[in-house]
């Protein structure tokens, strides 16, 4: 423990350091800088201007609600709302890193993109400085170390995984955001810290990186045009919503504290994202058809036999042995669900 600065209260709070460690990604640069903004002028003028505008400048100030002593909260509820905060912090400062990096390098070849993901990392920056402070709050504070250049591993991701999973992260999160903020405001007694009344700005931020990524999909014909865009659509969709629902079990408790059920919240927030991204994906998955679901479910089963017999005391190979029947079934699974019927968007234009 070590003494740190409290900005807000001007006063010296204790804090453990915290390792944390964001993702540095990367994609292909040159893809980026040959995005055609002229042609798609209307979409990308609306989406940068909306950023500009930072509706939310003035939100995220800290009240008078975050003048007091949080260390009535103990134990595992303690635990939970730090793992939350550092979960988001790690997020936050990961996308701030990424649009940073790449509004720096869009400079000289494409202004607007690179305007776009400035002001993007400005938000992701505000965010990530407010989840700090909350850290503070309850003696944590994050290790700055991975900043140093020797500690950094870039991942390249191809351009349609960098533009499909950036996306729909920040689709999801916005979804994240407000569904826990309606929540909250029907069940104000579940609000045990302050943090989670400032969701609804932070919903609105991240709506409008979902923007901004979505005049970038329009714009590109091999995203939104054709067999060819509809299946890799599909494709990214299936992946990243399963994904996502896959972790609702490791954050059950979180949500609990809450008095969220986790797998409805994650249900609820993946129909939610469904339905928001028909605007800008030419096809979106059937996630009303109640066997989506019931198959996923099969799915977190296989998985978790596969969690139970990498923890066992066998050895690699037997493990292996026993793990194939369930990654096998996991892709058949996969399979089938990539072949139910989905949604085309474009078909009454
Ligand atoms: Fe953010
Ligand atoms: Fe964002």
């Amino acid at each position: 423990m070590e003494y740190v600065e409290n900005t807000q209260s001007n006063t010296m709070v204790l804090a453990k350091e915290t390792l944390i460690s964001p993702g540095f990604y990367t994609t292909n640069i040159r893809k980026l800088s040959d995005i055609d903004t002229l042609s798609f002028q209307g979409a990308f003028n609306t989406t940068v201007a909306n950023l500009k505008n930072d509706y939310n400048k003035d939100k995220y100030i800290r009240d008078g609600r975050f003048n007091q002593s949080w260390d009535h909260i103990q134990g595992e509820a303690q635990e939970l709302i730090i793992k939350l905060l550092e979960m988001y912090f790690t997020a936050e400062y990961s996308g701030f890193i990424l649009y940073k990096e790449l509004s720096y390098q869009l400079k000289e070849t494409n202004s607007i993109l690179s305007d776009g993901f400035s002001l993007m990392s400005r938000d992701e920056a505000r965010h990530a400085s407010f989840l700090n402070k909350a850290l503070l709050d309850f003696h944590v504070k994050p290790g700055l170390d991975f900043l140093k250049k020797e500690h950094r591993k870039y991942i390249f991701l191809p351009f349609s995984w960098f533009i499909y999973s950036t996306y729909l992260s920040e689709r999801i999160s916005s979804c994240y955001y407000i569904t826990i903020f309606e929540h909250l405001k029907a069940y104000p007694e579940r609000s045990i810290y302050p943090l989670f009344s400032f969701y609804k700005s932070w919903s609105e931020d991240e709506n409008r990186h979902g923007d901004f990524f979505g005049a970038i999909i329009k714009s590109q014909p091999q995203f939104s045009n054709g067999l060819r865009a509809k299946i890799v659509c599909k494709f990214f969709l299936l992946l990243i919503f399963s994904m996502t629902y896959f972790k609702y079990k490791s954050n059950d408790k979180l949500l609990a504290l809450l008095g969220l059920d986790a797998r409805e919240y994650y249900v609820s927030t993946i129909k939610k994202v469904n339905n928001t991204i028909r605007e800008d994906l030419p096809t979106i998955l059937d996630v009303e058809e109640p066997r989506f679901f019931e198959k996923l479910d099969i799915c977190s089963l296989h998985i978790l036999e596969n969690k139970k017999i990498n923890i066992s005391n066998q050895n690699m190979f037997l493990k292996s042995i026993r793990k194939a029947p369930h990654y096998f079934t996991l892709f058949l699974i996969m399979l089938r669900l990539f072949f139910m019927k989905s949604i085309d968007t474009r078909e009454k234009q």
